[in-house]
């Protein structure tokens, strides 16, 4: 068996699964690439194509030593394909075939079923780098367009994961379907990407921040399900593109706790003690805590509407069949098969939200949804920490799973943010005080300067504590030539 902790970076297509003795896929890779290239170019971040990006890129799967840090012109970073290590021991670990030696093929008759897990998260990871592909002309420092690229690099390079598993299992559907990923587009009125999050916009570096906090999350959670999966392929690939997700987390978190600081240092400083003092908090050039919490309620309830309904047959099939588990299947304490268990759910139940016992089996992506806000709501206790310090008397918190809603239990209702259901009348009157307004998102798009020089930031985020790579303040993590 060939060497699979390092990467193979002699053929075109770098890569730890042996593609050079594995003539069929290698070439059906090499056959999609141009068109990747092309949508890369057309759709990848516009006007720095020809710069020079401080980027990470995976030369080894150990968790220890993976990437290696160079300048890099963004269409020719080394997009590869990268799996985590095959442990020759691994089971399916949940569902029907529980116990069984994990799958190295596709059983054939969870065929379909698992092309459409792979299409699914294959449509998010383009889709992300269009909806932020104007964002590095807006960026507040050198320091985050870096961050922004190397987010977007890795996007792509999780389509790639994707795209290696439809070519190398699913023979010509597999192909088609990974044509189809180049040509959906996000919020395109013929062509729209598959899920709904992933065809809003991302107009300014305050969204981008709450996407990669909030929608990036609920890939991590669907990542971590599917590195559950008894198809040991799919979760090879999972695992290791959870490792790059930390940092789409990291970039998220720290944006915004940098945006939280700048704001309340500014407020202390011009001696502002209510956070809801708006006019003057903007009349220092800040954004004011009010408004970041109606980003956070809009991105969160966008995010949750990704977890589908929460009551849900094709989850329930998916888990039966061993494709896709629950967050942390293994250290879950059950039979790991929910023949009887129940799983409490949110439900709307004659006009009343009700906590209803469901059959755990059905109840799959409630549980994940519900992982996924404890994960959130670790970010906004230390978001909190940040204004507690400051002195300011305001608290950030997550909406009602009831709130904004399009899809699921909650999808016909209108509901606040501290989850009392309204009439329309009442949710029109109310909604620009809960979601961000026409206002709000001017007063944001005014803010988004760029600022390019070195070790300079936008007056709007405060400086990150410490450097990618360990560079110092000044650092010039990108090298811009704009073509
Ligand atoms: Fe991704
Ligand atoms: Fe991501």
């Amino acid at each position: 068996m060939p060497d699979t902790t390092f990467v193979d970076y002699s053929t075109r297509i770098p890569n730890n699964v042996d593609l050079a003795s594995d003539n069929r896929v290698l070439k059906a890779l090499e056959q999609w690439h141009p068109g990747y290239i092309d949508w890369w170019m057309t759709m990848g971040p516009d006007g720095f194509q020809t710069s020079d990006v401080y980027l990470r890129t995976a030369v080894s799967i150990d968790p220890k030593g993976w990437a290696k840090f160079d300048y890099v012109k963004m269409p020719e970073y080394r997009w590869g394909i990268l799996l985590a290590p095959q442990d020759e021991d691994r089971r399916v670990n949940f569902g029907a075939h529980k116990g069984e030696k994990a799958w190295q093929e596709v059983p054939g008759e969870y065929r379909a079923m698992l092309r459409r897990l792979v299409v699914i998260q294959g449509d998010t990871e383009p889709a992300s780098v269009e909806q932020q592909r104007h964002l590095g002309k807006t960026a507040p420092s050198l320091y985050d367009m870096r961050n922004l690229f190397q987010v977007n690099v890795e996007e792509g390079r999780h389509l790639w994961a994707m795209v290696y598993l439809l070519q190398k299992y699913f023979g010509r559907d597999g192909r088609e379907e990974a044509q189809g990923l180049l040509e959906r587009r996000s919020g395109d009125a013929d062509k729209p990407r598959m899920l709904g999050a992933f065809n809003e916009e991302t107009p300014d570096w305050l969204s981008f921040f709450m996407f990669t906090f909030f929608t990036d999350r609920d890939g991590k959670m669907q990542l971590e399900s599917l590195a559950q999966s008894g198809f040991d392929p799919m979760s090879r690939t999972c695992r290791f593109m959870l490792t790059e997700e930390a940092h789409h987390m990291f970039v998220g978190e720290t944006g915004i706790g940098r945006v939280i600081e700048r704001t309340c240092d500014a407020m202390k400083a011009a001696g502002i003690e209510d956070p809801y003092d708006i006019a003057r908090v903007r009349s220092l050039g800040v954004i004011d805590l009010p408004t970041l919490q109606k980003k956070a309620n809009l991105h969160y309830s966008l995010s949750l509407d990704l977890f589908g309904s929460e009551v849900s047959t094709n989850a329930a099939n998916f888990f039966n069949a061993g494709l896709k588990g629950r967050f942390m299947e293994t250290k879950i304490d059950d039979d790991h098969q929910l023949t009887s268990a129940t799983y409490p759910v949110l439900k709307l139940v004659d006009g009343e939200i009700r906590t209803v016992d469901e059959p755990a089996l059905t109840a799959i992506n409630m549980r994940l949804r519900d992982d996924y806000t404890k994960d959130c709501q670790g970010g906004v206790t230390r978001w909190n920490r940040i204004i507690e310090k400051a002195g300011i008397p305001f608290r950030l918190s997550l909406p009602s799973v009831a709130f904004n809603r399009r899809i699921g239990e909650f999808r016909n209702v209108e509901a606040s943010p501290d989850g009392k259901l309204l009439t329309a009348e009442q949710w029109a009157k109310m909604r620009d005080q809960w979601l961000p307004s026409k206002d709000d998102g001017d007063y944001i798009a005014s803010l988004m300067q760029p600022c390019w020089e070195r070790g300079k930031f936008a007056p709007w985020i405060s400086v990150p504590k410490i450097g990618i790579d360990q560079k110092p303040g000044d650092f010039e993590y990108v090298k811009i030539h704009q073509a």
